[in-house]
């Protein structure tokens, strides 16, 4: 898998020093208040667990599965959720935690349909941001790491479900991408 890198953007260690910081400027916002952490599946799953369990708060935990992407590097705007009932919202602190901040569309659209539900608060924290204009008008408060307009896979992130499972994050070559029809 590794040989389909074009380069390692970060490696294990360098995006676990960084969890560490993430996870206490979350700790310094959270403390003393109930907070509800919304994982966005399928890509945020190893980010969620190793971010999740350098959080020492009472915290509940719930799932959201959407699709955006139909195995393409770009998105087709439209945002299907997957599961009949959205997770029990109302009156919470809400952390919605995803893989990557690329056009915007999903986390606009997970976090508008949230905030229908009344919420005491909806923050977005992901893993990486893409550094480019947004289609959707949405913004990250807590960022593990910018990077450059490029397709990256590796630690959870996937092209055509492939890779989650690198340890490290890199930028997928050119000719590993299937051209566009
Ligand atoms: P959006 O374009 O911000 O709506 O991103 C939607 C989803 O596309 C993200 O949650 C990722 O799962 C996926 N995605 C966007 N950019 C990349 C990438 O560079 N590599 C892998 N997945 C990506
Ligand atoms: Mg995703």
């Amino acid at each position: 898998m590794q040989e389909d890198l074009d380069r390692v953007l970060f490696d294990e260690p360098t995006i676990l020093r960084r969890l560490d910081e993430l996870a206490r400027d979350i700790v310094a916002e959270y403390q003393g208040r109930e907070l509800t952490v919304i994982a966005v599946l399928n890509g945020s799953f190893i980010f969620m667990a190793d971010l999740l369990r350098r959080i020492p708060l009472p915290l509940k935990l719930d799932c959201l599965s959407v699709a955006s992407y139909h195995g393409e590097t770009a998105t087709t705007g439209e945002v299907v959720f997957k599961q009949i009932a959205l997770p029990d919202v109302a009156g919470r602190h809400i952390l919605i935690l995803d893989d990557i901040l690329d056009s915007g569309v999903t986390l606009a659209a997970i976090r508008d349909k949230l905030k229908t539900e009344r919420p005491l608060s909806v923050k977005i924290c992901v893993l990486l941001r893409k550094l480019k204009p947004r289609l959707h008008p949405v913004e990250a408060d807590h960022v593990g790491f910018n990077i450059g307009d490029e397709f990256v896979v590796g630690y959870g992130l996937d092209y055509m479900e492939r890779y989650r499972n690198l340890p490290c994050i890199g930028v997928l070559r050119k000719d590993r991408i299937a051209p566009a029809h």
